[in-house]
């Protein structure tokens, strides 16, 4: 055994307080930022079937709800709107007094100290579940920029602070900033779903925010899972449209995605751990096949250990309570 020459590892692993030590990655309760569905409607908290733990809430529900996230230590939120009303143009999406830009308010009011991230798109909004606006059959490019400009801009008057459009058209990012910048929110940053692939992984969601295409389906204007390198291209496009953050969706699959952003742009990047990589988790714990708190941490610190500085993540109370602990 004596002449043997090899490193030993395991003298930095020998108790907790010396793996925490030298713990190269770390989450913390500032990088996450915690998704909400509104609906329109009074005394409202319908569970969503499809993911446990999730919920569509009417905005009197909104200040409960936000009160437990400051207490949790949780400072930002994304929020989603789910209209009664949907027709061929969206135009609940840009409405002053549309279900989000009422959420917005409502927040911004009770809880000026939370960040509010608006995401920006119409497929919430249109009555065929597309997030533009459909020509001929075709989702029409520029067209659908003129709405989600307005649709951004309507999202900054109710007081978002992040502007976060996730409708994959070509020039989103220009289109919006220019529109901020002309309505007077110079100040007020574009969160770019920069890198959003066709998943299936969206599942769950199309559920909570009712946002099905109702024919066809997003492979037109979201990436093809295969590709790598167009993924830099649509990052580079963003960054030199103006995108103050990056985001790659979703998460799990796609950490090596993440990893080339992170090293080639120098922007705070955002993974969203998306709603089927939550619900698959929630029925693996629920059958006792796993063990949730351990998974779950174990993923997001993934995608930190990946390159992401925030997570965009439905386990953003739960992960919160497990950093208490
Ligand atoms: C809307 C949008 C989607 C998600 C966020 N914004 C879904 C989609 O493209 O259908 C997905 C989020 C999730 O699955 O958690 N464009």
């Amino acid at each position: 055994m004596s002449d043997l020459q090899f490193k030993r590892h395991r003298r930095l692993r020998r108790t907790e307080s010396m793996r925490s030590l030298v713990r190269e990655t770390k989450l913390h309760k500032e990088d996450l930022i915690y998704p909400i569905f509104i609906v329109e409607g009074e005394n409202i908290k319908h569970s969503v079937k499809s993911m446990p733990g999730v919920y569509q809430v009417s905005l009197d529900h909104l200040s409960a709800e936000m009160k437990e996230l400051e207490n949790l230590g949780i400072r930002s939120v994304i929020v989603f709107g789910v209209p009664k009303e949907k027709d061929d143009v969206g135009s609940e999406a840009y409405h002053a007094s549309g279900i989000v830009q009422k959420a917005i308010r409502h927040i911004k009011e009770a809880h000026p100290s939370l960040t509010v991230v608006a995401d920006t798109c119409l497929c919430q909004y249109t009555d065929h579940g597309h997030c533009g606006i459909v020509l001929d059959g075709d989702i029409a490019n520029d067209d659908s920029l003129e709405l989600l400009t307005k649709t951004a801009v309507s999202q900054a008057e109710a007081g978002a602070d992040i502007i976060a459009p996730s409708n994959m058209m070509d020039g989103f990012v220009a289109a919006i900033r220019r529109g901020l910048d002309e309505s007077g929110y110079g100040h007020i940053p574009v969160m770019s779903y920069a890198v959003k692939y066709a998943s299936a992984f969206y599942g769950p969601f199309r559920d909570a925010a009712h946002s099905s295409p109702q024919f066809g389906d997003r492979r037109a204007y979201q990436m093809d899972p295969a590709n790598r390198i167009e993924a830099i291209r649509e990052a580079e496009s963003d960054v030199g449209e103006g995108a103050d953050f990056l985001i790659v969706k979703p998460a799990l699959s796609y950490l090596d995605i993440m990893r080339e952003v992170k090293d080639r742009f120098n922007l705070p990047l955002v993974a969203y751990n998306v709603s089927g990589e939550y619900s698959m988790i929630k029925a693996a714990a629920a059958n006792g096949w796993v063990n949730e708190e351990e998974i779950v941490m174990e993923k997001l610190t993934s995608m930190k250990r990946a390159g992401a500085d925030l997570i965009i993540t439905y386990f953003a109370k739960d992960a919160a309570n497990y950093l208490d602990q």
